[in-house]
């Protein structure tokens, strides 16, 4: 496995130019089994794997967030050179953002007032930016992301037809404990009782799923359990895909095709302190 800190490095391997049938994995490090997930995914489509560890300063709205941010680098090598990662690339900050860097525009329409977006000012700009710079930098066939960030994920695929109409783009279900809870860096940060409690939020989302034609109702009764459990909720919502309006039984019922189309159940709160996002699929029927 080549680890590699200078983009240059990686440019003197392919001439500056595409990196045919190599995908890329971006993270921020603290990686877990749902990255490996990524990688096994992109290794099981034959492509060669460039993961990237990197935590992106701009994409964080709190400063407090940033230097919580679990850091385990020595510990992420062992992990990728254990599942058979070809490349590992650690860039530094001044690498990412010399002194000449200049922000790309991208309009994300209302994705980044909605949810993350509001609760998280900034956030998806930082995410698209830093984005743009690892993509040029490294000119994958193709990229993989999880579906647990959902909304990253509409981001990305945005950035994408804008910028990389060539890079091909694959998101990649949650992994979960048994419990239910999404496999995440931040649940490191959570007790052995708050990793027990944070599994209610896919009961709760579980819940909402197969009760659809009394939404509103679920939602109101779940969110008060998650409450009483210690949760701080920030949205527990159903949504329509890809735009993440509101969606409701009625329109998605009826509808001009007669189908119901691709929906999600998002959700986003603290417990002991620590921010938890997870989200849950109903497919289109
Ligand atoms: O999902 C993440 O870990 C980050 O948002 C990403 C995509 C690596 C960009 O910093």
């Amino acid at each position: 496995m080549q680890v590699f800190e200078s983009a240059d490095t990686w440019a003197a391997n392919f001439g500056g130019g595409p990196a045919k049938n190599w995908a890329m994995i971006p993270t921020m490090g603290a990686l877990h089994q749902g990255h490996l997930s990524l990688i096994d995914a992109a290794q099981k489509k034959g492509y060669q794997t460039v993961v990237s560890i990197f935590v992106n300063p701009l994409q964080f709205n709190n400063s407090a967030d940033l230097e919580k941010y679990p850091r385990h680098l020595d510990n992420d090598l062992k992990l990728l050179a254990g599942v058979g990662v070809d490349a590992v690339w650690t860039p530094n900050i001044e690498t990412i953002y010399p002194e000449n860097f200049k922000e790309i525009t991208l309009d994300l329409g209302i994705l980044d007032q909605i949810f993350e977006g509001f609760h998280r000012p900034g956030h998806f700009n930082g995410v698209v930016q830093v984005l743009n710079q690892l993509f040029s930098a490294i000119q994958p066939e193709a990229v993989f992301f999880g579906q647990k960030d959902l909304q990253q994920c509409l981001v990305v695929e945005r950035l994408l037809q804008a910028y990389f109409p060539q890079i091909h783009y694959f998101r990649i279900p949650t992994l979960r404990a048994e419990s239910g809870l999404a496999l995440s860096s931040r649940n490191e940060r959570l007790t052995s009782q708050g990793k027990e409690t944070a599994a209610e939020i896919y009961s709760a989302m579980m819940m909402i799923s197969n009760n659809l034609s009394t939404y509103a109702t679920v939602q109101k009764s779940e969110i008060e359990r998650l409450q009483t459990l210690g949760f701080e909720i920030e949205y527990l919502d159903w949504v329509s895909l890809p735009s993440m309006e509101m969606a409701s039984f009625q329109a998605h019922k009826g509808g001009f095709t007669g189908r119901l189309g691709e929906t999600a159940i998002v959700f986003a709160g603290s417990l002991e302190g620590v921010r938890l996002i997870d989200n849950l699929l109903i497919p289109s029927v």
